[in-house]
This record gives C-alpha cells, structure tokens and sequence, in this order.
C-alpha cells in the first residue's frame, strides 16, 4: 500500500467496491436504492428558513405595538452587548415584501416566522389591536401569493410587558390561551401549521434563573419551577384553543431539547442517550409527551416540585400533529452502569466551537435528536424548526461573503439528517436558522447566524455562499 499514490489507491478502492456490487443479491439492491450517496431527502420534504418577530421585524412601537420584556431588557443598561436593541433590527416590519422575495429565490417552500403578541394584544389581554393583525394578514398573504406555506410561532420570547408577573403568574399561561384562540380565528385558513412556543428553557431558566434572558431574574428553585409549569401550561392551553379555532391546522411546538449523542454508537451507549433524553428534559417535552411530571423529576425537586391545578396535565398532554427540534449542539452520553443509566461527558477544552461559543461543533447532533425523541415517543411527525449557526462572516472587497464554516456547518448536520430520514423516522421538513443576519438576544447584532448578509445601517440583504447552498439543497432535495 505505501507503494501506491492516493490517486491509485482511490483507484483499488473503487474497483474492489466494484467486484463486491457484483457479487451482492438482488435483495442488496433494493434496500440501497436510491443511492446513499446522493444523500436524498424523501420527496415532499419541506425546506424553509426561521425567524423571530423580536429579532427582525423593529417597528417596535408602530401600528399600536406596546413593548415586550425584551423592549424592556434590552433597554436595560448593561444587558445587551454594544446597548443593541430590537427597535428596528431588519426593519421586516416594512421590508417583508423583500424577504419574501429572499425566500422565494431560494427556492423555498416554507417559512416559519413568529407573531408578536403585543402587536395583537399591546396588553397582553382585553383589547385587540386590528393594526397589528393586519399587518400579518398582509405578510401571509405575501408568503401565499408566493408559494411559500407560513409555519407560525405564537410565542418567541417577546411576552407583552404589560402581564403582571410576566410567567411567575398563571394568569399568563390563560392570556397565553385566549390570544392562541383569537390568532387561530382570524389566521385560520392562513395558516396550516402553528407552533405553540419556542424553546421552554430559554424564556424560564434563561430568564428566571440565571437572569441572562428577559426579564433577567434569578429565582429560587421553587419559583423557577411554577415559572416553567406555566410555560407548559401555556402551551397545552394554545394547543387546545388553536385546535377549537383552527380545527384544519396542525399543531405543534418548537423546543430546543437537550441533544445526547452516544460516545459510541453501540447498544450499551445508545441505550444510556436515550435515557438522558428523556430524564434530562423531564420538565419540558418528556412532560408533554407523557402528560405527566415523570417520578424521578418529582422526586428530585422534592418540596421545590411545581404547583399543578386540577386540569392542567389534561392541558399539558395534548396531542400533538407534530414536534419540532431546534438542533444546534450535542452533549455526548456515556453508560455507567449506574442506577441512572448514562454519564453526561464534559467538553475537553480542544473541543471545537463555531462562532458563538456555546455551538460545540457535532453534527450527529441532528440524527440522535430525531431518533432519540421518536424512539422515546414516536410522535407522528418531526421538524427541525431551526438549525445553523453564528460565523464571522466578513465582506470581500468584491461584496461576497464566503461562510464556508456556516455551509461545513449546515452540510454536515444535513448528512445526519439524511441518514434519520433514510432509516424511516418520520421527519418531514427542515428550518434553517436563519434567512437574515438579526438581533441575537443578549449578543445583540455582533453574532451573525443569516444565509443573507444584512448591513444594518442601509438594511441591505447580500445572499452569502450559504443561501447559494442551500438553493441547491433544496432544488435537488439532497445534500450538496
Ligand atoms: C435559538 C433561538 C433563536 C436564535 C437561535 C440562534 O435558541 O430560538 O431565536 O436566537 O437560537
């Protein structure tokens, strides 16, 4: 073998593959077509963009919109990197006209985009406010009139200020309820897909516990815990109501898991990531699916366990048409032998990262969270709701923007995509995160995780290599 050059050795490889295809029975065949090289998704799948209103629309006071908790918080010295603020982020507000356009040239079929609540309600409650639904009627009928399917969060984060209590208060798991009601009325027909919430952990633990999110407290245990139950609450309150004023829709949610990946793709390891899978997100989705707190999870917050209402589990367990994954990171488990089953393993510090140091680089991520969550629970069908990832993304003087960690990024979670729909799990479509560079929370504008370029100063939007990729990921249904 030394003797050989690579080139020669690609050579023996191909023909010794070659004599092997010869010799396999038919059988072989059938269960390798089409090739798994080509890397093709099943037809129909759904390829789409996300976004968030906070992070792109601005217009922050306009057409009657009261502020948010991320208003308030951002305008919070010391909260937001550089002071940034959502006030006018990518102007979508008035530019959606031409993010439709972004998103017709790439070819795709759907956009999940997300409501502001209190545009609908600049109160949280009471009163509508006809300008705000207005405005997403005509941004619906933007994406129809292209052919691109709306998939419409009710809840990304930005909780009208005015909600006493903001998610301490039941009250705002009921609000929550009575504004998915009267959205799914007016939008129904509009929308086919409506996505409850986005990602428990980020608007209970990241707000109420560690303070790092709106509205930046940090709450004992107990409390943090009723904050997540009525986050919950919330959810199976709006699935309900969207199901009673939106009855053709499908309903599900967007939750960004915790993701465990096996050390070792053998039963012993794989059986441990399952086990972390469901205990780990005891009081998020593994309580959705089971319409229960499991016992472990009751057990451990003992005398800290949330206050539960007569009704709310019944609301909690709703069914559901589908569950989206946001998928950015793994952690990898490990089977111990321990009455648990699985130890979660630590990053060694040459681990790598991409641009936002919390998006450890592991693209197997996106297969073990569609396969763990359909293994536990085997829900009808499965999203990814959001994938990508923030790079240092600079303009050449040629006015390109060359992301080749993004497109490494992407192309990668893609083949592990693939292989989950190649086994037959039930996955259907597919979010990039995001269309547009935009506000990324507590980073503000300085973490970048668009396939089109946005100068906020012009509001310019520049398609990067990425949005070239991905138009051809989705024009052959494959990765590329
Ligand atoms: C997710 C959020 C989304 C965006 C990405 C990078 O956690 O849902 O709004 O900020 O991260």
């Amino acid at each position: 073998m030394k003797n050989l050059s690579r080139r020669q050795f690609g050579k023996a490889v191909a023909a010794t593959s070659a004599l092997v295809t010869a010799n396999l029975p038919e059988f072989a065949f059938a269960q390798t077509q089409p090739s798994p090289t080509l890397r093709q998704f099943p037809p129909g799948f759904v390829w789409g963009c996300a976004t968030a209103a906070y992070q792109i629309e601005g217009a922050a006071a306009e057409d009657g919109r009261k502020p948010s908790l991320w208003d308030v918080f951002a305008h919070t010295p010391g909260k937001i990197a550089n002071g940034d603020t959502g006030d006018v982020a990518d102007d979508s507000y008035h530019l959606y006209k031409e993010d439709t356009r972004l998103l017709k040239d790439l070819g795709a079929h759907a956009y999940r985009m997300s409501i502001s609540w209190s545009r609908i309600f600049p109160d949280g409650r009471g009163q509508p406010n006809a300008a705000g639904l207005d405005h997403y009627k005509r941004v619906l009928d933007e994406l129809l009139a292209n052919g691109i399917a709306p998939y419409v969060t009710l809840f990304h984060w930005d909780l009208p200020a005015a909600l006493p209590g903001g998610w301490q208060s039941r009250d705002t798991s009921l609000a929550f309820g009575d504004y998915a009601a009267y959205v799914a009325r007016e939008l129904n027909g509009r929308v086919q897909h409506f996505i409850t919430t986005n990602e428990f952990s980020c608007f209970t633990d990241l707000g109420y516990q560690n303070g790092q999110f709106a509205p930046g407290l940090k709450l004992p245990a107990a409390q943090v815990n009723q904050v997540r139950h009525h986050g919950i609450l919330a959810h199976g309150l709006g699935v309900q109501a969207i199901r009673a004023n939106a009855p053709n829709a499908q309903v599900g949610l967007a939750e960004n898991i915790k993701i465990y990946a096996p050390v070792i793709e053998d039963s012993a390891n794989i059986e441990a990531a399952r086990r972390a899978t469901r205990e780990e997100n005891a009081p998020f989705l593994t309580t959705l699916l089971e319409g229960k707190y499991p016992d472990s999870y009751l057990e451990r917050e003992g005398a800290n366990a949330p206050h539960v209402e007569p009704g709310d589990m019944k609301a909690i367990g709703s069914r559901l048409d589908f569950v989206g994954l946001n998928v950015y990171t793994p952690v990898y488990a490990r089977a111990d032998g321990s009455p648990r089953g699985y130890a979660l393993e630590d990053y060694p510090a040459s681990y790598p990262r991409m641009a936002s140091p919390w998006i450890y680089l592991g693209p197997e991520s996106i297969y073990w969270a569609v396969r763990n969550v359909c293994d536990i629970w085997s829900p009808p069908a499965v999203y990814i709701t959001e994938n990508g990832t923030s790079a240092d993304d600079k303009l050449t003087p040629q006015g390109r923007i060359d992301d080749v960690d993004r497109v490494m990024y992407l192309r990668n979670h893609l083949t592990h995509l693939q292989r989950a729909a190649a086994e037959g799990y039930p996955i259907k479509g597919y979010f990039l995160w995001s269309l547009l560079d935009n506000f990324e929370w507590a980073d503000g504008y300085s973490k970048r995780f668009g396939i089109h370029y946005v100068d906020y100063k012009t509001q310019k939007r520049t398609p990067k290599l990425s949005a070239e990729w991905y138009r051809q990921v989705i024009r052959q249904n494959a990765v590329v």
